[in-house]
């Protein structure tokens, strides 16, 4: 298990920016060495039979994650999760951690573990899938140990986009996107802009695909 762990903490060890920092232009896969059991959480993912297949897709916005989940769910079947999306669904919902998880994702922090990963985990143990890729998790170290503890399952497989901070910039900018995290005022005043520009009445639209 050490070895897992070893190559998997650099990319981990601190969010988002570090992705940015990332020199090189490459897309890596590390296997996990695993070889020993995992503890198995009291009614965890292995209490179904089957032990699932756990994929973690990291890399920083516009690293093409997204995109390329969509590719693997087409051509591999997997069930796609992504913890961002998670948590905003929990906002939206007005559960009780609603409130706590606006706050924090405002503030541009992480969300404590726990709660993440007992969205994660619900969402798969509700699912008829056995294979998933888990997008944007873990972002820190903790959120790697409290998967592992509170589901008592290990990542087979880590997919890490590493894409230079210069690109990602380009990509992000060029897709307008917005930061949906807030009140509809809030949000809107983001959106204003984007339809400010006097676009309705040119003859031409302009359309840049990377
Ligand atoms: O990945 P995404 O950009 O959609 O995540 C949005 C926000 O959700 C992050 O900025 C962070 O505040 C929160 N988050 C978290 N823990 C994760 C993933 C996302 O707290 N594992
Ligand atoms: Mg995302």
């Amino acid at each position: 298990m050490w070895r897992r762990v070893a190559s998997l903490s650099p990319l981990i060890s601190s969010s988002i920016s570090s992705y940015l920092n990332q020199a090189a232009y490459k897309f890596k896969i590390w296997e996990s060495f695993t070889t020993d059991i995992p503890t198995q959480a009291k009614g965890g993912l292995f209490s179904k039979g089957k032990a699932p297949f756990i994929t973690f897709v990291l890399g920083g916005p516009g690293s093409g994650k997204g995109t390329q989940c969509a590719k693997i769910v087409n051509n591999f079947g997997f069930k796609h999760l992504s913890a961002g999306e998670l948590l905003r669904r929990e906002i939206a919902s007005n559960s009780e951690y609603g409130a706590m998880i606006l706050n924090t994702i405002k503030e541009g922090k992480i969300v404590p573990s726990e709660v993440t990963v007992k969205l994660i985990q619900k969402e798969m143990e509700s699912s008829d899938s056995r294979r998933f890729l888990i997008d944007g998790f873990p972002r820190t170290e903790e959120n790697r140990i409290a998967f592992e503890k509170i589901t008592g399952a290990e990542p087979d497989l880590v997919i890490f986009f590493d894409c230079p901070q210069e690109e990602m910039v380009k990509r992000v900018l060029n897709r307008n996107e917005i930061n949906a995290v807030g009140t509809v005022d809030e949000i809107f005043e983001q959106v204003r802009p984007v339809f400010a520009v006097d676009r309705m009445n040119c003859n031409h639209t302009e359309s840049r695909v990377t």
